[in-house]
């Protein structure tokens, strides 16, 4: 039996989120630069993208820079967001055939100018797209993201539209960017590293997490399909006991 044919089809995360990392160490192994592991890291975005909508994943977040990337050496920088104007352009047709919606998270306006009109007509092209959304977080921090909430939050209740009594989770959750979408249940990080780096913090209080000692360009559909397993084999108790989601499941 195939891994992919052992997965419960009716038991999927809605969201997954990724952490891809170890495309440098990958890199560096084969004695090479860091900017060949990225490049490489390309196929494997193809391969998660392709396996989550296949399966039936509704949402899928890809962190593919972080706030603190751009402390990494220029060029670094440079090559990164090259490439990610480059895969844009060369994938757009794809996420359309196969009716994925591409939405970004972070502070994209950070971005050159380049690599931000590439992503608004990318997404604006695949607006409509209804099979599976491919969130792509940029220059993206949790930390950053939670401020900017409560700088919202705060200017809504000074200017009356809010009493602070009624700040609950909901006006939380509706002032962060990822508004428009489910909490992840699963999030899954390459290349042995075991922190959730400033990602998705209040997103993920409920995820199950799975790290692989895989690095990132090594990431094959097989990898996924482990993780998804992996996740529908945990018991997920959301702080009730046993007996008790027993019970609800019947
Ligand atoms: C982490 O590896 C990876 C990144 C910071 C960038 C991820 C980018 C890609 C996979 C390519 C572009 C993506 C898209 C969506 C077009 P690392 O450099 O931190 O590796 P290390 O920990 O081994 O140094």
């Amino acid at each position: 039996m195939e891994l992919k044919d052992k997965i419960d089809l009716n038991n999927l995360p809605k969201h997954v989120a990724i952490i891809m990392d170890g495309n440098g160490r990958w890199a560096k192994q084969k004695g090479k630069a860091r900017v060949f592991g990225h490049k490489n890291g390309v196929q494997s975005v193809r391969e998660v993208t392709e396996a989550g909508a296949e399966l039936g994943i509704q949402y899928m977040t890809l962190y593919a820079f972080s706030t603190e990337n751009w402390n990494r050496p220029k060029f670094e920088v440079t090559a990164l967001m090259t490439l990610l104007v480059s895969t844009i352009r060369k994938e757009i047709s794809t996420l359309n055939k196969n009716q994925i919606r591409l939405q970004t998270i972070g502070n994209i306006n950070m971005l050159p100018s380049a690599a931000q009109k590439e992503l608004l007509e990318a997404v604006e092209s695949t607006k409509h797209n209804t099979r599976m959304t491919l969130v792509l977080a940029l220059s993206y921090s949790s930390k950053w993201e939670i401020i900017e909430a409560v700088k919202d939050i705060a200017q809504q209740a000074k200017d009356g539209q809010i009493a602070i009594d009624d700040i609950n989770e909901d006006s939380i959750k509706d002032a962060l960017s990822t508004k428009d979408f489910p909490d992840p249940e699963l999030m899954i990080r390459t290349s042995g590293e075991t922190r959730i780096s400033n990602f998705l913090l209040w997103q993920l209080a409920y995820a199950e997490l799975f790290f692989t000692p895989v690095f990132w360009p090594d990431f094959r559909k097989k990898h996924f399909y482990e993780a998804i397993l992996n996740f529908q084999n945990r018991e997920r108790r959301f702080g009730m006991t046993s007996e008790q989601i027993t019970d609800v499941k019947g």
